[in-house]
């Protein structure tokens, strides 16, 4: 793995209030609710895509995706004469256009030029203005788009180590939450939250030791990659931790695992990587690397994108992975565990709406690598997106 390795001794988690030395070491993070500026997202599955517009929202951003000829582009989902959206009624008569539905003004997909008025042939303005074009690139069947001004840099600064690797097969879905993107970066980093997850489907149905909580070592195993790029954050979950299999109350067992016996070992590393991607190395079953995105939409809601992938050496492992995850971990895996992850980050917005929850919340031991993961945000971003209309 590229980077400069920090291992953690001391992250100074506070027990309750917080010093201004910790507002100051995350701040950028704080301002950061509509996500960071000048990085590569992913936009749209590849399979999702056609010649016909998709308008998505991206960072509080609205974008118009569409293929022209075998290449994606996209533009900014406004039009410059009134600002009405072009995805509510996408007009497109030629290969490379996209007509507003309202006037008629008609911009070119490649440079965003105005190139036609259909109500007002040989209009002045034609030429003159342009809509932002946006820089796309395809990879692993999933179309990203980078938002910032910038020039964009090699895709593979801000995606997670090994999401590209040749021999990686992938497969995924995304889904629309209602929280701010931090939460559900947040949640997929978090150790201990692993409780919410103790009655899941999953840990009978794939024989998985999992306890319900995991208890931090003196030995911090935490590796922070803050030099070159892509930037995250690396919890040594496997290594560091002691597994919590029963809770109590009064000396009651209250709780248990319901992995308790089982066998098979995941989850062994748990990253984060800048602008936002968790690698959960393996999971949900040895053979498997689950990566994820909390993806801003706006300031109250992010894309959950939940994918898996699969080493594999021709065609036909390739095939046989993707019928595998249609048929097994699409609904035991990404629905029958990480559902939990969407309620717990909704369960969260309430409280974290408001600015003022980032001093008000009460942070524990092993929350240790979120502070890691808001430092490193903090400390090394490329741009905070300003809110929407603000
Ligand atoms: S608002 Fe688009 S052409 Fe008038
Ligand atoms: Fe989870």
């Amino acid at each position: 793995m590229a980077g400069t390795v920090s291992r953690t001794s001391n992250v100074g988690v506070a027990t309750g209030g917080e010093s201004s030395q910790r507002r100051t070491s995350r701040s950028g993070y704080i301002k950061a609710k509509f996500g960071f500026r000048n990085y590569w997202y992913p936009a749209i599955f590849s399979r999702e895509l056609t010649d016909k517009p998709v308008g998505v929202r991206l960072l509080g951003e609205n974008i118009l995706i569409r293929r022209v000829g075998d290449r994606a582009m996209a533009v900014a989902d406004q039009c410059l004469h009134r600002g009405v959206r072009f995805s509510r009624k996408p007009e497109c008569y030629t290969a490379d256009t996209i007509t507003c539905w309202y006037h008629g003004f008609t911009y070119s997909f490649t440079d965003g030029k105005l190139v036609e008025i259909l109500t007002e042939p040989g209009s002045s303005l034609i030429g003159k203005l342009a809509l932002k074009t946006y820089p796309v690139s395809e990879a692993k069947g999933i179309v990203f788009v980078f938002v910032g001004d910038r020039e964009p840099g090699d895709l593979a600064h801000d995606v997670a180590p090994n999401f590209l690797d040749p021999d990686l097969e992938i497969d995924g879905i995304r889904d629309e939450v209602a929280s701010n993107w931090r939460l559900g970066a947040e949640n997929g980093f978090d150790t201990t939250h692993i409780y919410i997850h103790r009655d899941s489907v999953l840990v009978p149905g794939n024989n998985l030791a999992l306890p319900l909580g995991l208890v931090p070592g003196d030995l911090h195993g935490i590796s922070v990659y803050g030099e070159n790029e892509p930037k995250g954050v690396l919890d040594h979950t496997f290594e560091n931790y002691q597994p919590v299999f029963e809770g109590k109350i009064d000396g009651q067992t209250v709780a248990r695992s319901k992995g308790i016996g089982n066998q098979k070992i995941v989850a062994r590393e748990v990253s984060i990587w800048m602008p936002g991607m968790l690698k959960v190395d393996p999971f949900p079953d040895p053979s498997l690397i689950q990566f994820e995105w909390y993806v801003p939409i706006d300031g109250e809601r992010h894309m959950y994108w939940r994918v898996l992938g699969q080493r594999v050496s021709d065609t036909a492992e390739a095939d046989a992975f993707h019928q595998e995850f249609h048929n097994r971990w699409k609904s035991l895996a990404l629905h029958g565990f990480n559902d939990e992850d969407i309620r717990a980050r909704e369960g969260m917005q309430e409280f974290y709406q408001h600015d003022k929850a980032w001093a008000q919340e009460h942070l524990f031991k092993p929350d240790r690598c979120i502070v890691e993961w808001r430092k490193l945000a903090s400390r090394h971003n490329r741009g905070i997106q300003p809110p929407a209309n603000g």
